[in-house]
């Protein structure tokens, strides 16, 4: 060290703190957190959302929220079916658990036609299209969800099928083989993804219809909260609506959730009256605070806070301290924080905001070369 400026030094030294540090929150974080499996409030569907579809609307006008798509696509059809015309290929994009899906299924319904559902992943031959597309009619939608997970070929195979309705089928194996082409009838393509990002420019332009969906605002969440506890015969008032819309991430699929774990425990401690009191003890009980954040996302801001003095810090080293997948943060946790301005995107890295630090309890500081400092005001 000798000879070392003070401030390589105090450099090497805080460094030396941080790794020791980040070593003992890694066990510590990690071990805290609850598998993603086992969370109530992400956004991708689980295995108790599938009996959902009776509380699913069925037609676009029991459709609550996303005003400006819902009219967009009302005109599209309308437009589509009074020129006898298929509907345009569409693409949604934007968080999980905002009715992307749905949307799909009302598409078909209201153009008259049938729904077939695929994924990208689940799409690994351009063979597992064939026969899909060649059983599709005109007004029938093929919904592929998480597009942006095509493999190059099956995406490639999609395109003059998307544009001409006509495919390239080969037939026979080596010097037998031969290429012939099949007409399809005038299907729509309904893609859904989380990353409009990923989606390829010649993919992203065979679509003519493209809408971003966001999060609900509360008094959407209220309306969906209450349409669904109308449908299962559940005892709701406006205080209990109220706290399961505003701890449910501005997502429906989330809402919903919450609704059926909360009824379990109102008529288990409450008398089967889903109150205020009875929302806000259920949620509690189960980790969601009063901003619908569970285990996980507050993890991922304490991560941020006391292993890299809040930021900023790499995607890739938050998910490997919290022992999760990159993508399922990026998916599931990062947009709502972003969407609620506890959570900065910087060009150098995420940065937790005053907002995160109040929320939970801190106060704002970074390390500095000169010392401890308190942050300035993000805003
Ligand atoms: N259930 C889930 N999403 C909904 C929505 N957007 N409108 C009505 N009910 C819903």
């Amino acid at each position: 060290m000798k000879g070392e400026l003070p401030v390589t030094r105090y450099a090497l030294r805080v460094t030396i703190i941080a790794k020791q540090y980040h070593q003992s929150h890694i066990t510590h974080h990690a071990s805290r957190i609850t598998s993603m499996r086992e969370r109530i409030v992400t956004a991708q569907q689980i295995e108790e959302d599938k009996d959902n579809d009776s509380i699913r609307p069925g037609t676009i006008g029991e459709y609550i929220g996303q005003e400006r798509v819902v009219e967009n696509l009302r005109i599209s059809i309308k437009a589509a079916l009074m020129r006898q015309e298929p509907l345009d290929h569409v693409l949604f994009y934007g968080p999980p658990g905002l009715g992307k899906t749905t949307l799909a299924k009302i598409i078909a319904s209201e153009m008259g036609g049938k729904i077939i559902s695929s994924s990208g992943p689940a799409l690994e031959k351009a063979h597992d299209l064939v026969g899909i597309l060649t059983n599709l009619n005109q007004g029938d939608i093929l919904f592929i969800d998480e597009i942006h997970r095509l493999n190059r070929v099956v995406e490639e195979f999609l395109y003059p099928a998307m544009e001409d309705f006509q495919i390239d089928f080969v037939i026979d194996k080596g010097p037998y083989a031969k290429t012939i082409k099949l007409d399809l009838k005038k299907f729509t393509l309904v893609g859904a993804t989380t990353r409009k990002g990923l989606i390829t420019a010649p993919l992203r332009d065979r679509f003519g219809i493209l809408h971003h969906l966001d999060f609900y605002t509360v008094e959407e969440l209220e309306k969906i909260v209450f349409r669904a506890s109308r449908i299962l015969n559940v005892h709701i008032d406006d205080g209990g609506a109220g706290e399961i819309a505003r701890r449910s991430r501005g997502t429906p699929r989330i809402a919903n959730r919450l609704l059926h774990r909360v009824r379990d425990y109102a008529q288990v401690k409450g008398g089967g009256k889903i109150t205020k009191d009875i929302a806000d003890e259920s949620l509690r009980l189960q980790g969601v605070d009063k901003m619908g954040l569970d285990m996980l996302d507050r993890s991922f801001l304490e991560v941020i806070i006391d292993v890299y003095n809040g930021g900023p810090v790499g995607i890739e080293a938050i998910a490997a301290t919290l022992n999760e997948e990159k993508d399922t943060l990026e998916d599931t946790v990062e947009p709502f924080l972003l969407k609620i301005g506890f959570l900065l995107r910087t060009p150098s890295g995420r940065r937790a905001s005053n907002g995160a630090y109040e929320h939970l309890g801190r106060t704002p500081k970074v390390i500095t070369e000169q010392g401890l400092l308190f942050l300035p005001a993000d805003k």
